[in-house]
């Protein structure tokens, strides 16, 4: 498959990215070039087009950027936590379930798993859909170490991007699906992160995403305000759906859980 990155530095400049570097199972390492020059580190098959880490604005930011949330993340918290949040059973098979019914991803596709962290949902894509393209996006380069480490060891061949989802490095509509599970809670900018999802979203394309909403309850309220202390925001299911129309999305499904909400949204 042809895919090719934007240049941070000149807009109209393409990367060429090699299908090989997808390929876990043999290391890539060197430099990627755009048109006009520019490069980017190639370390162990994640390309880094940020160069530097960002600057931290919350301490949710500042933790996904260490090597031991990355190592516990997914089997630890990611996999129990929406049966604690949706107060019922919810076994990680039954939201990959949901996830891949309403992407439905397709042969010779391209997806992006936007602020993947170990690139649970990437993964889940690339199982149920062997003949698409997916892109595992993550401004923690531990985070994308880890997804890298967990994708080789599931034979799943993945891109991996080092990039801000502000300022993502591709063209206007791209992806033919963008998955975010549990990531717009963690934005510092979530307008940002939305147009530019809405930007690389091809006209047909649609948006899965998996986000907790303001609880009812007056102690999860409280729990909810200290948790924004460190970085965390909630919004009522009224509010989120304002965000994503802002955006330019529409909502095409939409399912409630205790404080977990599922939205597919279409561009509108
Ligand atoms: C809650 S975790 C995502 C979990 C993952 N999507 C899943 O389903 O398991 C949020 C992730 O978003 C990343 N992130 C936060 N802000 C970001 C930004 N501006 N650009 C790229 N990644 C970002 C964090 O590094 C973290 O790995």
């Amino acid at each position: 498959m042809k895919f090719e990155l934007k240049s941070p530095e000149n807009e109209r400049a393409s990367i060429q990215v090699p299908s090989e570097i997808a390929h876990l199972s043999k290391p890539f390492n060197g430099v990627l070039c755009s048109q006009e020059g520019d490069e980017y580190e190639v370390t162990n098959n994640i390309i880094d087009i940020l160069g530097k880490d960002p600057s931290f604005s919350s301490v949710a930011s500042y933790t996904n950027h260490w090597k031991l949330t990355a190592h516990i993340y997914e089997d630890i918290w990611r996999k129990r936590s929406l049966s604690l949040l949706t107060g019922e059973d919810f076994p990680i098979e039954k939201e990959h379930e949901l996830l891949i019914e309403w992407t439905a991803p397709k042969e010779g596709g391209l997806y992006l798993d936007l602020g993947c962290s170990t690139a649970l949902y990437g993964r889940a894509l690339k199982a149920a859909q062997k003949k698409a393209d997916i892109v595992a996006l993550d401004f923690s380069m531990q985070m994308l170490e880890e997804a890298r480490l967990k994708a080789e060891a599931d034979e799943t061949d993945l891109f991996f991007v080092r990039a801000d989802g502000k300022e993502m490095p591709f063209f206007s509509k791209t992806f033919d699906g963008i998955v975010m599970g549990g990531t717009l809670n963690e934005l510092t900018d979530e307008m940002k992160v939305l147009y530019d999802a809405r930007r690389v979203l091809k006209e047909d394309g649609k948006l899965f995403m998996m986000h907790l909403i303001k609880s009812d309850a007056w102690y999860g309220r409280l729990l909810q305000e200290s948790m924004g202390l460190g970085g965390l925001k909630f919004w009522t299911k009224k509010e989120s759906n304002k965000l994503f129309e802002q955006a330019g999305f529409g909502i095409e499904e939409q399912i409630t859980r205790g404080i977990v909400c599922f939205t597919l949204l279409k561009v509108q």
